[in-house]
């Protein structure tokens, strides 16, 4: 991307950015552990139902708007539609309080860089993932440091602006992480009682879906929403730098494409594990999946190889998530430097960006030091309000809010703005210029008026509900 307005010096830039975006640590730590919990293939089916008929329709749209603008997040909503630009910074709240969680995450994957890096040269670290994880969790210095090291990262990357580096990043670590998934989704399915686990992801089973329908409908519409990085500016901003002459409805279905098999992929590679080693209640066991479970499977590789593939694989999902991290860092950098300019003062690119990591670090340490619950941070929260939230921990709070609470809600907004009072036919026009078809633009009229508003007043309710435990289905 340059700073002057342009255009991507090719579709792939688009792509690999919008896709470098959307697959993080949503996919591969979140998606597993989400759909464990709740009731395996049903989730699935959700999901992608989700992702279809509201995730898809989202980006369309929000890519629409800002190729339409030419424009950044709030600039873009101001333009497409007057009034509306407080969705612009509603949407820019939401990758700070994101980046509180997914910075800790970060420095949970370089922790174990190290640790298997320890393992691979000395075989100082025997430990079970359990262990190991349970040391790093009531570890708060630990983490503080580890997130202080992601964050610093970050801010280097986003401070010199994103094209060149991170997208030469982007182009070998994708296609990496895609071939290291598929190894140790060989390792994971070939575990003895690993078929338990794909049974479970891909046999049709509807019990758990029957009795918390509107819960699963929640957290799956949540996570597709973080994962397909929709709701907040980003794909408005991707999309203020397309070409006229590509197609915005191909472009979305291969983002989105791309982001769900990951997605699966990563599931494949941790459900079966889990059962394998641990059984339902192991693929049950929520946010902390993903470290314990593949710890463990590559301590089944053997005492050379597993740590190499630790090492590989821990590489490759830190690659990830510092490639949506940084995205969201971009926004809100950006938005501050933008905030200068119009106020005619000079935008200093690094004080921005230095201020954001500094905000974020702030709020990250609160996370790191909780360590998921395990140093009780949230008690004296939960003491004062009765709130026990999902998993009793800071981290789930912040997931809340974005995920939860605010991406559905500005969703909800951008489809009556689209929808009922700029029409769908303002996007029908963006989407066809330069001889492009919108195949399937009926669907899309649907689902934009009447489907996402009443699906995401559901997925609100619903999301509130489990969250306080009101107990409404
Ligand atoms: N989509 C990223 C993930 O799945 O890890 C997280 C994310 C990045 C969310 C950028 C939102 C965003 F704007």
């Amino acid at each position: 991307m340059e700073n002057e307005r342009g255009s991507w010096s090719s579709n792939i830039g688009f792509l690999l950015a919008a896709i470098g975006s959307a697959v993080g640590l949503g996919n591969i730590w979140g998606f597993p552990y989400k759909m464990g919990a709740n009731g395996g293939f049903a989730f699935l089916l959700v999901y992608v139902i989700m992702a279809i008929m509201v995730g898809f329709v989202i980006m369309v749209s929000e890519i629409a708007i800002g190729r339409k603008t030419g424009k950044g997040i709030i600039e873009a909503y101001r333009e497409y539609s007057k009034g509306s630009t407080w969705i612009g910074y509603l949407g820019l709240i939401i990758p700070v309080i994101i980046m509180f969680f997914y910075s800790v995450l970060g420095a949970y994957c370089i922790e174990y860089i190290a640790v298997n890096l320890c393992n691979l040269g000395f075989n100082t670290v025997s430990a079970s993932g359990a262990d190991l994880f349970t040391a790093m969790l009531t570890n708060p210095v630990g983490s503080i440091v580890y997130t202080f090291i992601f964050l610093a990262g970050c801010y280097a990357i986003v401070k010199s602006g994103i094209s060149g580096g991170i997208e030469k990043f982007n182009k070998v670590g994708m296609p990496a992480l895609f071939v290291m998934l598929m190894v140790v989704i060989i390792r994971s399915v070939t575990l003895p009682g690993a078929t338990e686990g794909l049974k479970f992801m891909f046999v049709p089973n509807f019990t758990y879906l029957g009795e918390n329908f509107i819960k699963v409908l929640s957290v799956a519409s949540g996570q597709m929403f973080f994962s397909l990085s929709l709701a907040m500016g980003i794909m408005v901003t991707f999309g203020s730098y397309l070409s006229k002459k590509e197609s915005i409805v191909q472009n979305a279905g291969i983002i989105a494409f791309s982001d769900t098999l990951v997605a699966i992929l990563a599931g494949v590679a941790v459900l079966p594990a889990a059962f394998a080693l641990g059984g339902e209640d192991a693929a049950m066991s929520g946010p902390k999946l993903l470290f314990i479970t593949l710890q463990d499977v590559f301590g089944a590789m053997g005492s050379v190889v597993g740590p190499l593939f630790g090492v590989c694989f821990y590489t490759l999902v830190l690659i990830a998530a510092i490639t949506s991290a940084i995205s969201l860092t971009e926004v809100a950098a950006t938005a501050y430097e933008d905030n200068c300019n119009k106020k005619g003062k000079t935008p200093h690119r690094t004080r921005a960006t230095f201020i954001v990591c500094l905000i974020i670090f702030a709020g990250g340490a609160i996370v790191a030091a909780d360590g998921l619950g395990s140093n009780g941070l949230w008690v004296p929260f939960q003491k004062t309000f009765g709130i026990n939230g999902w998993n009793d921990c800071w981290l789930d709070f912040f997931d809340f809010i974005s995920e939860g609470v605010l991406m559905p809600f500005v969703a909800l907004v951008t489809s009556i703005l689209v929808g009922w009072i700029k029409k769908p036919s303002s996007i029908f026009e963006e989407v066809e210029t330069e001889g492009n078809k919108f195949t399937g633009y009926g669907l899309f009229k649907f689902c934009i008026k009447f489907f996402v508003p009443v699906a995401t007043i559901f997925i609100l309710i619903g999301q509130i509900d489990t969250f306080f435990q009101l107990g409404i289905f």
